[in-house]
């Protein structure tokens, strides 16, 4: 039985992790759920929104199911995502974004995967205020991370088939460092002659990605408009709650979706479990659980099919309604 660290988050967290964790185990899959609580509601009682323990436990269990934990606008504690990701060196986080059967989208054939370094760039969290009305914030960008993500994107491209990398950075006006970051995914290109590689600019891809997307492939992006831009293609396919994503580092893997803790459906049993039950099908791919990991995804798939949709999708289910559904397509 595979030990795996359960982060339940917040807002919809514990919601969407009740339908995953129900899923996985009416697919017969046998987890060890080791459960770990961070966020706000920890804070009075541990001093931190992310004790130690949360991290040790995934270092030790090597993967992660994740839902979402909230960080406070313009103040507060540091980010609990960033903060796992860069102490777990989480360094590639990869958001596949793909037509969902059934799911209607202005467009058809949406095949794309965003590739996102996830250890530096603004989300470094090194601001001052130089004065009342003056703020400076650091953007970080070595050449260590940026190849070590445009390798990552061109491994990811040949073990998946696929043709095409698009590098995304504003190197125009951010000369040095997205000038760096493209400098590092144009020496790596070099290595892998069989996939096309392309340079362009994230606001005339993002204008692309909206009139054309289907001519994009993968994308490598640094930090900051890879978390932008994958709500983007998140939009593309029906929205954040069908959305799925992955941290990955060298020594162990996070699953969680792309949406936040959504604060304004929060404890209304509204909230869609796609997205989180799509990073769980990943999670199983990951721990070598393949064909129980595609029979979740056909009972999601048949679910759609049957035209059994949460409200985000234009539907009247709940998410716990939802999740039966798929539960009773598992038995079929
Ligand atoms: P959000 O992704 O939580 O919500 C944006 C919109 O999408 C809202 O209208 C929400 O209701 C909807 N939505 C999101 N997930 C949904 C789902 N599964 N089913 C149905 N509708 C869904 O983004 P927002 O509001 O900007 O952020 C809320 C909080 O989440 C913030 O504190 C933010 O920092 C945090 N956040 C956490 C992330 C993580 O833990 N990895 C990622 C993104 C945001």
């Amino acid at each position: 039985m595979e030990t795996v660290t359960l982060i339940q988050g917040d807002g919809i967290g514990p919601e969407i992790t009740d339908a995953a964790v129900k899923i996985i185990d009416a697919a017969g899959v046998k987890v060890d759920w080791d459960l770990q609580t961070a966020g706000a509601d920890v804070i009075e009682k541990e001093g931190t929104p992310l004790p130690a323990r949360v991290i040790e436990s995934v270092k030790k269990n090597g993967v992660a199911l994740k839902s979402p934990v909230t960080t406070p606008i313009g103040k507060g504690f540091r980010s609990v995502n960033v903060t796992l990701r860069k102490e777990l060196d989480l360094y590639a986080n990869l958001r596949p974004c793909c037509n969902i059967p059934a799911v209607k989208t202005r467009y058809d054939n949406i095949d794309i995967v965003v590739v996102r370094e996830n250890t530096e760039d603004l989300y470094a969290g090194i601001e001052e205020m130089i004065d009342n009305d003056t703020a400076h914030s650091i953007k970080i960008i070595t050449r260590k991370a940026s190849e070590r993500i445009a390798r990552f994107a061109f491994e990811y491209s040949v073990k998946n088939n696929r043709k095409l990398v698009s590098v995304v950075t504003k190197a125009n006006i951010c000369k040095l460092s997205d000038g760096l970051f493209l400098e590092s995914a144009r020496n790596i290109a070099k290595d892998y002659p069989q996939i096309k590689f392309q340079e362009i600019l994230v606001d005339n891809c993002c204008m692309q990605l909206v009139q054309n997307p289907c001519r994009f492939d993968v994308l490598l992006l640094p930090n900051l408009y890879g978390d932008i831009v994958s709500d983007l293609t998140a939009g593309l396919i029906g929205g954040l709650g069908v959305a799925q994503g992955a941290n990955i580092g060298d020594k162990c893997a996070v699953f969680e979706p792309v949406h936040g803790s959504a604060p304004d459906i929060a404890g209304q049993n509204k909230a869609n479990p796609t997205a989180i039950i799509l990073s769980a099908v990943e999670m199983l791919y990951y721990l070598g659980e393949a064909a129980k990991g595609a029979m979740i995804k056909k009972a999601l798939f048949n679910t759609f099919r049957q035209g059994i949709y949460t409200a985000d999708l234009g539907g009247t289910y709940s998410c716990t309604e939802f999740t039966d559904a798929v539960i009773k397509n598992l038995q079929e």
